[in-house]
Parts: structure tokens; sequence; C-alpha cells
């Protein structure tokens, strides 16, 4: 099984991989790391074409937790044979007969699909340019179940960068599986969703105020960065979208503030304090999702 897009998951799918990472959470956290050693023997590969700081480092601690092992080259555009002009397809087919499953993020959207289409193992998309992210998106979804106790019935309101945002186009796929989610979209026109994400949400809300947005008292607010290394232009941050502790005021108290991070200028640090601030959080969850997923795809679970 290759992880490529969140549209390949049935909800029961999801569920599994919550269920997952909260096993492997309560085994650490009640008897300890020898108690979650269930990839010992098992090698994973990071190749990361992009920067990262979360995805890539989330998934070889997840991997050290579970007992296995971490081959990595950080900057695979400037530190691998990418530099000599060798193809990805050929690293690929390279580096999955060293390990037994492979993370990749690459700058082209599609990439994923071509490394899988040749890879031995499991490969992880962790981003293939401005097309998705199906890892954030589970560990998302899972970040909602945990603070909102269900994803049915909620209300998230996306702000920000939607056209480039790859986060956003895996969250979006994803949220098709539940029932009775209401989307409202904030965005400059320029930077709106998509119209082959568009297509997953039944009744959207489309605005470009972020005011009236947060006046019809979303559940979930998921704000993004400008993704300005994918615009054809440099783009500064979109300081209409900012939000900060008056913007607070305006949620409910259930209300949560997500954000797949790393934060520009989006999100004032004087919100941080604040319970309903997810987003570090988040991050948190993402080390034991992806424990979850890598458990799942190795086949130890
Ligand atoms: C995101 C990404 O790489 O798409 N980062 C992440 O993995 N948490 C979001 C971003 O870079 O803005």
């Amino acid at each position: 099984m290759n992880i490529i897009s969140a549209g390949q998951f049935s909800r029961e799918e999801v569920e599994k991989l919550i269920d997952n990472a909260e096993q492997i959470r309560y085994q650490y956290v009640h008897y300890g790391p020898m108690a979650c050693r269930f990839n010992q023997g098992r090698t994973l590969a990071t190749l990361f074409y992009e920067p990262s700081t979360r995805t890539r480092l989330s998934f070889e601690a997840a991997m050290c937790r579970l007992g296995g092992n971490v081959i990595t080259t950080e900057n695979a555009a400037a530190f691998s044979s990418a530099i000599k002009g060798e193809s990805l397809e050929d690293t690929i087919r390279i580096v999955s007969s060293y390990a037994d499953v492979i993370v990749l993020r690459h700058p082209e959207k599609g990439s994923a699909e071509r490394a899988a289409a040749v890879s031995k193992v499991p490969l992880i998309n962790a981003g293939d340019g401005d097309g998705e992210h199906p890892t954030q998106a589970l560990l998302d979804i899972y970040t909602v179940q945990r603070e909102c106790g269900r994803v049915d019935g909620l209300h998230f309101a996306f702000v920000g960068d939607l056209r480039y945002g790859r986060t956003v186009h895996s969250l979006i796929r994803l949220l098709g599986l539940y029932e009775n989610v209401k989307i409202t979209l904030v965005s400059p026109g320029t930077l709106s969703l998509p119209q082959d994400v568009l297509k997953f949400i039944k009744e959207p809300v489309v605005t470009e105020s972020l005011h009236e947005a947060l006046a019809a008292k979303p559940d979930v607010v998921y704000l993004t960065r400008i993704q300005a290394e994918r615009h054809p232009v440099m783009a500064a941050p979109l300081k209409e979208y900012t939000i900060t502790r008056q913007e607070m005021g305006i949620l409910h108290d259930k209300a949560i503030l997500m954000h797949p991070l790393p934060r520009v200028s989006e999100i004032h640090q004087e919100v941080d304090s604040d319970p309903r601030a997810a987003y570090f959080r988040q991050a948190e969850n993402g080390y034991w999702m992806r424990a979850g997923i890598l458990t799942h795809l190795l086949g130890m679970d």
C-alpha cells in the first residue's frame, strides 16, 4: 500500500489509523519506550527535495520510537544524485532496495504517484508541490477528533492560500468522508480553492472576509501560510487574514484554531496561550499519527 492522496481512504481506514496512533501513544505513555518497538529491524528512508521540519523529523522520530532505523538525505535536491541529473524514478528504484518504506517530498505535483509506480516498497507522499499532503490531513483529522470529540457535524473555516496550500487540498478530501460537515472558504479570489478540490465540498460558503467567516461561529478555523515559493511572483503574507486576540474574541469557547505550521504572521504569538490554539498539539499529534501510519504500512499492527 502507498499513501499518495487523501482521496484514497475510506472512513474505516482513517479510523483504523487514528486507532493505531492512539494505541501507540497509550503504550508509550503507560508502559514506556520498550513497549512500542513494533517496527524493530525495519528501515525508513526519507527523501526530501523541499524543506521540512515537522514532517521529516516526526516520521524519523516515530520510526526511532518504534524501534526501527532511518536513512535520510536531508536536502535531496542538492545532496542526492538529482544534482547530477538522475531521474526521480531511478533514485526511487535504488532507495526502495535499501529501505522497507519511503517518505518522499518533492516540488512537482504528481511526483509521488510516479515514484510509487517504480518503488518496490510502500511510498508515502509527504507533499508533492501544490498537490497534496495526505499524512498532514490524517493528523489534522486526528487532532479534530481529539480536540472536539467528533468530526461529523462540525463547521470548518479554511483561511489563506487555498490555491497552493496542499494541506488544505488533502484535508478537504478527507472531510468528504464525514456527515453534515459545513465548509467556509476564506481567501482572496486569486487564491481560491482549485476546482478539482472544490468538488469534494457539497455547499461551500465562499467569502473574502475573515470577520464575516468568524461571525458565523465556525468550530474549527484552519489557517494557512501564503505558499510564497509556489507563486509565479513572490507574494507577501495576507495582513487581512491575521488572527490576534481580537479575532479569538469572536470565536466560541469550544472552537479550535489549527495551522499546519510553519506560521509566518498569520497568528500573533499572543494567541498561543489561548487554550483554543491547537496548532502545537496538532504538530505533536503528527508524531503519533505517523507512528500509526508506519506500523500499518509495514503490516505490524
Ligand atoms: C506544510 C507543507 O509543507 O505543505 N507544512 C507541513 O508539512 N506542516 C505547510 C506549509 O509549508 O505551509
